[in-house]
């Protein structure tokens, strides 16, 4: 019964993509199976970028609707708003006395806004806001109010967790006694990239993203825009140099990847014959996220409740923490 807990923030920035879902989202739900798991929205993290309220909303209610789509169980998995669970602030303010400003000083995110700043001839702290400077902080408050185990993240987020341990362990030493659980990373390894339509890896950034949720029309539209080479239609093609196969592997059984790749060898198959056969194929698997995606965001007070439901209980779980920080640290 007593299960280890993961725990893991979720960024509300727009519509998921193939890439997310295989790299990120399934593998975080998948933890499910052997953890106590915990997902929550980082709303007040993203209020230091978005700062439109329609856009964030909208933005929350996409997440969210995106993870319980994808197969997040509100049943059997805690999810919350961070903004939902006060503690998180609270916390966030002891963390920060712990906190020396030389470690915010070395986080790769602030770096790489200053570095810019510098190279562009720009003030130093031009654009940069106190949000994103004590980011790791607020994101070490996240994870260390839950006493979480491990937190699945990507590579980007490593030095996030390293800070988290460094300034729990400062805690620790401080009041000389375990008050913080020091958290373990769970690195999602790089490999089994997903190809975008160009071939590169599949991100926002490069334009070559294939969105979840897209109705079927736009979907075809979009595979037809995955970029080829010039062979005949008469030619033998290789299934393993194709960015079309690649992405054909990623929801094709074995026998479908072995009946294709027979197609692609034979030749008298063209690029537009090998892109509706995969339109056909992810359109039959992603129909039912799709349906069930357009369900909850058509139900917005369904996704309220379900999300009201989880920071109740999280508040629950939070504010006991808290009862016990606060008489520890001499504060009650
Ligand atoms: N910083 C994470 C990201 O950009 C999101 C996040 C916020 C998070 N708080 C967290 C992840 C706590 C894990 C644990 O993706």
């Amino acid at each position: 019964m007593n299960k280890k807990i993961a725990l893991t923030g979720i960024k509300p920035t727009g519509n998921p993509h193939i890439g997310n879902y295989f790299g990120a989202i399934k593998p975080a739900l998948e933890l499910a199976k052997e953890y106590e798991t915990r997902y929550f929205i980082a709303d007040y993290h993203a209020l230091n970028q978005t700062k439109d309220p329609d856009i964030l909303r909208q933005q929350i209610y996409e997440i969210a609707a995106a993870w319980l789509a994808c197969g997040l169980e509100p049943e059997h998995n805690l999810i919350y708003k961070q903004s939902a669970v006060p503690q998180t602030f609270e916390l966030n303010t002891i963390l920060l006395a712990f906190t020396p400003k030389g470690l915010m000083n070395r986080a790769h995110a602030y770096k790489a806004l200053l570095q810019n700043n510098l190279e562009a001839n720009r003030d130093p702290d031009d654009g940069v806001n106190m949000g994103l400077f004590t980011y790791p902080v607020l994101m070490s408050a996240d994870i260390l109010l839950f006493d979480s185990d491990v937190v699945p993240v990507g590579t980007d987020q490593q030095q996030h967790l390293e800070m988290a341990a460094d300034i729990a362990e400062d805690v620790n030493r401080n009041y000389n006694k375990e008050l913080l659980k020091i958290p373990a990373p769970l690195i999602r390894k790089e490999t089994g990239l997903i190809t975008g339509l160009d071939g590169r890896k599949m991100s926002k950034s490069y334009n070559n993203a294939i969105p979840m949720f897209l109705p079927p029309k736009q979907l075809r539209k979009l595979l037809m825009k995955i970029v080829t080479n010039s062979q005949t239609i008469e030619e033998s093609k290789d299934p393993e140099t194709c960015n079309v196969f690649a992405l054909y592997k990623l929801f094709a059984d074995e026998k479908q990847q072995q009946e294709m790749k027979e197609r692609y060898l034979a030749g008298g198959m063209g690029w537009g014959h090998a892109k509706q056969a995969l339109f056909e194929l992810m359109n039959e698997h992603l129909t039912p996220f799709r349906e069930r995606y357009d369900t909850l965001m058509a139900d917005k007070g369904y996704i309220d409740k379900i999300l009201a439901e989880g920071s109740a209980k999280a508040r629950e779980l939070a504010e006991a923490k808290l009862v016990f920080l606060r008489k520890e640290m001499g504060v009650r």
